[in-house]
């Protein structure tokens, strides 16, 4: 029988998870069917109820819904809890599982398709929303010799940081103003590409060479990228984290591992 996944948020139209899942399926030879779902702002638990008792498996989560998945579900992995918010569901006969792949999916596009192992690196985290906290706990099991997160509400820089403590890596919080310079990899995980802005920081907070990365991708990630290869950095887009986090979500669903670099390259050329 085919198994059905859906990516459920709101608004959903663009996502390119569909024709993501749709090339791991064909590789893989999974017998599984996925599909857009817009539930409404106040209607994400009836859309996902609808969806699971029409015999779903499992679903992706996105914007804004990824902290109800989380208080949803009747289990939750370590790295969902970690970040208070989750981005894939298991719809099990004995209840609801919760995952968080965003963060091994950043990790896994960093180190492996842009080949930066972060183990000894100097890491700034830009932004302590919840793309933020989706994250940092993956960035910090990869072993960098510190994170520095920065923010424009200092507060919340500082609640993650103290969240994530205890895991053995130097942590600090800062401002904007106040980022650090000559960082080895900068992650842009605010919304101002949302609005076109180049830039969060001052461009002495790249190292010369260093890998700025944007979680978004697409127009709204190109001020960013922009301001990154102007000041010497080697810019980066969020697609290849979207399909990193992607094929783990399928790994949690299906047991299989998916070759993520063709389904990379496929969505490169098309774009
Ligand atoms: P998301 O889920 O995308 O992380 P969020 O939780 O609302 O969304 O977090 C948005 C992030 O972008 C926050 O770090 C926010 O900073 P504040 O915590 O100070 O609000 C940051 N952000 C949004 N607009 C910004 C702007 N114009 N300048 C700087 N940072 C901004």
């Amino acid at each position: 029988m085919t198994d059905r996944y859906a990516v459920v948020g709101n608004p959903v139209e663009h996502s390119r998870s569909p024709a993501i899942h749709a090339m791991f399926a064909a590789q893989t030879g999974q017998d599984l069917t996925y599909e857009r779902l817009l539930a409404p702002l106040d209607g994400f638990e009836a859309t996902l109820r609808r969806f699971a008792a029409a015999g779903a498996r499992g679903c992706n989560v996105t914007v804004p819904f990824k902290f109800d998945a989380f208080a949803l579900a009747t289990s939750r992995s370590a790295r969902a809890e970690r970040a208070g918010a989750a981005n894939a569901l298991r719809f099990d006969a004995d209840g609801w599982v919760a995952d968080n792949t965003d963060g091994a999916g950043l990790v896994n596009d960093i180190q492996r398709n842009a080949g930066r192992p972060l183990a000894g690196l100097q890491l700034l985290l830009v932004g302590a929303g919840g793309a933020a906290a989706g994250v940092l706990g993956s960035l910090i099991a990869a072993g960098p010799a510190r994170i520095t997160v920065v923010n424009r509400t200092l507060d919340k820089a500082l609640a993650l940081v103290a969240g994530h403590a205890d895991l053995g890596v130097p942590l600090a919080a800062a401002t904007l103003a106040d980022a650090p310079a000559a960082q080895d990899v900068v992650v842009n995980a605010t919304s101002t590409s949302l609005a076109g802005a180049a830039s969060p920081v001052g461009a002495q907070v790249l190292k010369p060479g260093a890998l700025a990365l944007d979680m978004m991708y697409g127009p709204k990630a190109q001020g960013f990228l922009d301001w990154a290869a102007a000041h010497g950095g080697e810019p980066r887009d969020g697609l290849g984290m979207l399909v990193e986090q992607a094929a783990e979500a399928f790994f949690f669903w299906r047991g299989v591992r998916p070759d993520t670099a063709p389904v990379l390259a496929a969505l490169r050329a098309s774009s």
